[in-house]
């Protein structure tokens, strides 16, 4: 298993749950949206930064915990800044989807539902993506790639590390292209 240890969660400053309790006013009748707002700043929801929206907003905990595990879109570990996901619907099932996923824990070193260890992909099988004429089908981050096969897999990793990391490099540089 590589499960991020709790003690390397990262962090969710306090001034930045502030920020966005605030641009909602406070008011838990948004606690969805404050989730949501959550999630695409942090990639999870941290049980701190859920507990600072209870507190302030008078929201009920239990409740923004059902709320976080409800629905997919939230995470309550760290999810990678790119999704990796492998279709598993029908189509993608005939074509191979289940080796090409196995393919992928294995290059990736995680299990599906799990994230790398430097936080860069986390990995998830998925229903029919609406392609399936191209199946097997993955998408990495927005890109859809078609005709997937588990012998392609090691090199698309490595394509789209190295991919990341060039423009991890220039936005670290400033210089973008
Ligand atoms: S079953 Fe994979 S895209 Fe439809």
């Amino acid at each position: 298993m590589t499960l991020v240890p709790t003690t390397t969660l990262p962090d969710t400053p306090t001034p930045a749950v502030d920020a966005i309790i605030d641009r909602w006013g406070a008011n838990a009748e948004f606690a969805v949206e404050m989730l949501q707002d959550l999630q695409a700043e942090f990639r999870y929801l941290a049980r701190p930064a859920l507990e600072r929206i209870a507190e302030r907003t008078d929201a009920d905990l239990g409740r923004l915990y059902q709320i976080a595990t409800f629905f997919k879109a939230f995470s309550l570990t760290p999810r990678g800044r790119v999704p990796v996901r492998v279709c598993t619907g029908p189509a993608c099932h005939a074509k191979g989807s289940a080796r090409v996923l196995e393919a992928f824990t294995r290059h990736l070193g995680v299990q599906p539902g799990e994230t790398t260890s430097d936080m860069q992909y986390s990995l998830e099988g998925a229903r029919c993506v609406g392609c399936c004429g191209l199946a097997a089908v993955v998408t990495i981050g927005d890109d859809v790639l078609g005709g997937t096969d588990s012998s392609k897999v090691g090199k698309l990793v490595r394509r789209y590390r190295k991919i990341h990391a060039a423009a991890a490099r220039g936005a670290a540089g400033g210089d973008v292209r």
